[in-house]
């Protein structure tokens, strides 16, 4: 069977044969035949941005994978450094690779610290957390200018390790920051989210031993936010990275995008809405109201997947063993009914409405000790080792800068007239 599509312009009866190639049409056989006929995509619903190496999604059968291999497989057996290996070198590492791409990231872990200390006092104890790390990002760009030199692709690998290695330095020191301790640098004896925790609650009176089970599990989150292809925040790295802009300010505006509700900021809303429905008895009248079309059922829903988000069963799974030690969140009970009364409600399940990567995570982090503002910065941190793996993948392809069309639908061409005339 041929690989193509036959169009018709019924404006001038002219038929046009398109090749499919890679399962998608592209662009520019289109608009060679159809010039001027843009297509009108807003939130990119059906726009393949690029092909991608990276990470695949079958969202009907609720598959998800990196380079290949399954996340269940990934959560159960790797780690997280690894994990990001895998995102950018293509390959998991072996023992070797391993050793030189955690001590190098341990070696570029530490801030420069009258920079960073500067930087926080810009902030205060009520500063939004995804405020501070995107700003501490965007400040970076100004401590590294040879990062400006993007079609270089080592200069980009030693900028990737950098960034890789600093969003977690970051992260911890602006909770630190927000709870009023000082700071403390990283550590080269630790894992990569070993020292997240170690600077995120450890302060310079006592030295703070991560629970092995919480380490475990915040581990297992990193890896299932590591990457997720082309969605809202990737692409804003994209965009942004698609101008030559430094790294650095690419990966702040993948930040930025992150912090949204509908995005990253999901799983700190979910917290929220479960605080706003209180009790179990709740629950019945919380749908209603969403049904009403009164807000949304935050941590549910998704573009790709159309049943449930691997990511999501993973984490309920992972609840429950933390719960374990910490004892039940009590708004488990909320979530759980939630989930089974959506799971049962036509308005869901029509619409293919399934619990997301953010259903459960909020409820993990809270019981490890993580204040609500945190959680996003927790996944924006996973998420660098995606982001600029695909700034990578893109550089290192040539892309062409970003820049959609639009369909004009304003004025006519008009006069001006003149302030007193009008
Ligand atoms: N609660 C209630 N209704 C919903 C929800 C929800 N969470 N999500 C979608 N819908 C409805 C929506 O109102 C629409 O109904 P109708 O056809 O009657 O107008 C229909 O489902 C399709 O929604 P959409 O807005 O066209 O879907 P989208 O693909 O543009 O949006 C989404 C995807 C994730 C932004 C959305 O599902 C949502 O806002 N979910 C809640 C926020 C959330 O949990 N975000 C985290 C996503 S996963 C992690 C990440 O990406 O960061």
């Amino acid at each position: 069977m041929e690989e193509s599509i036959t169009i018709t312009d019924n404006r001038s009866g002219e038929s046009f044969t398109i090749p499919i190639v890679d399962g998608g049409v592209d662009s520019g056989s289109w608009t060679k035949m159809l010039p001027g006929l843009w297509f009108k995509d807003e939130g990119f619903a059906a726009t393949a941005v690029t092909n991608s190496e990276i990470t695949y999604i079958d969202g009907g059968a609720g598959q998800l994978e990196y380079r290949g291999y399954s996340i269940e497989d990934l959560a159960s057996n790797s780690n997280f450094t690894e994990v990001a290996y895998l995102l950018v070198h293509g390959e998991l590492p072996n023992t070797g690779q391993f050793k030189t791409w955690s001590e190098t990231l341990n070696d570029h872990a530490a801030l420069d610290a009258d920079h960073n200390e500067s930087l926080l006092n810009a902030f205060n104890s009520q500063s939004h957390p995804m405020g501070m790390l995107t700003a501490g990002l965007a400040a970076l760009s100004t401590r590294y200018p040879d990062a400006k030199e993007v079609e270089d692709s080592q200069i980009r690998q030693r900028h990737i390790i950098n960034l890789i290695a600093k969003v977690s330095t970051l992260a911890a020191s602006a909770a630190a920051y927000r709870s009023g301790r000082t700071p403390l640098p990283p550590r080269n004896d630790l894992t990569y989210t070993e020292n997240f925790l170690s600077m995120t609650f450890g302060d310079d009176k006592s030295e703070y031993v991560a629970n092995p089970v919480f380490t475990k599990a915040l581990d297992q989150l990193f890896i299932l936010h590591a990457d997720h292809e082309q969605n809202c925040s990737t692409t804003a790295v994209r965009v942004v990275g698609s101008s030559h802009a430094d790294p650095y300010s690419a990966i702040a505006a993948g930040s930025a995008a992150l912090s949204g509700p509908r995005h990253g900021g999901a799983n700190e809303a979910v917290l929220k809405m479960l605080d706003d429905i209180g009790s179990f008895d709740n629950v019945d009248k919380f749908i209603d109201s969403v049904k009403a079309g009164d807000g949304r059922l935050m941590g549910f829903g998704h573009r790709v997947y159309k049943n449930y988000d691997p990511r999501a069963q993973i984490i309920k799974d992972t609840a429950h063993e933390i719960f374990e030690i910490t004892g039940k969140n009590p708004k488990l009970d909320i979530a759980l009914k939630l989930e089974e009364a959506a799971l049962e409600d036509d308005y869901f399940v029509s619409r293919k409405l399934y619990p997301n990567v953010d259903f459960y995570s909020g409820l993990i982090y809270q019981a490890m000790g993580f204040p609500v503002e945190m959680f996003t910065v927790l996944f924006a941190v996973a998420r660098t080792a995606g982001w600029i793996s695909h700034w990578d993948e893109m550089l290192g392809r040539n892309t062409r800068i970003a820049r959609p069309r639009q369909l004009y639908v304003g004025s006519a061409s008009r006069e001006f007239t003149a302030l007193e005339n009008r």
